[in-house]
């Protein structure tokens, strides 16, 4: 199993993918890490491991993701033999024409329960909600923002003091050992819960 990342932060969710690739939990090579912030610190991880990277060119947008450069982007991964592409803390919405490039193929992983609040920064949303517990969810990715199939959730509690950075440290860790385990399931195939 070929993958495909894309990322626009620190690559902590690669790292664990490229963790559970070396511990023999889970059967894939990472082709490709592409992401659309150059000074992005997952771009430094991936060179570290000799794994090929590219920029994507979202013409000077500060959060569209244009069609031209989706569109690189699907030919970009195609070219590089990709089977699954694994969204990666990627801030962007992932719209046509890459998703018909990979159809049910791209995963997602983000920082709340889903359908509990879709967006950015879901680990603030669920302190100010005042909520009890959170988690973390990967799921395939639709037209929709964050609205896909799940493929797998883990529960996390909302201590009492948390901050933003204590609870979303917390979430991290469950998204660490999720994503892999997430990714192994696709790749099982639909008798495994995957695609
Ligand atoms: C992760 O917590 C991920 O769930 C979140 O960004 C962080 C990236 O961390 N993604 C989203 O909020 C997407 N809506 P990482 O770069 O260390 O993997």
């Amino acid at each position: 199993m070929l993958l495909g990342i894309l990322g626009s932060g620190s690559g902590s969710n690669m790292q664990a993918i490229l963790d559970a690739i070396d511990a023999g939990t889970l059967d894939a090579r990472i082709a490709l890490v592409l992401s659309d912030n150059p000074q992005a610190f997952i771009l430094e991880r991936a060179r570290r491991r000799g794994i090929d990277t590219g920029i994507i060119d979202c013409r000077g947008f500060r959060t569209k993701f244009p069609e031209e450069a989706q569109q690189e982007t699907a030919e970009r991964l195609l070219a590089a033999g990709v089977d699954l592409v694994c969204l990666a803390g990627f801030l962007r919405l992932v719209k046509r024409p890459l998703l018909d490039a990979f159809p049910q193929r791209i995963l997602n992983i983000h920082p709340a329960l889903l359908p509990a609040f879709p967006g950015l920064e879901a680990w603030k949303q669920a302190l100010d909600a005042g909520v009890p517990e959170t988690g973390a969810t990967v799921h395939f990715v639709d037209e929709g923002m964050d609205t896909g199939p799940v493929i797998l959730q883990q529960r996390v509690p909302v201590l009492p003091g948390d901050t933003a950075e204590s609870l979303h440290a917390r979430i991290q860790i469950a998204e660490h050992r999720l994503y892999p385990e997430a990714i192994a399931r696709v790749a099982a195939g639909p008798a495994h819960g995957g695609a």
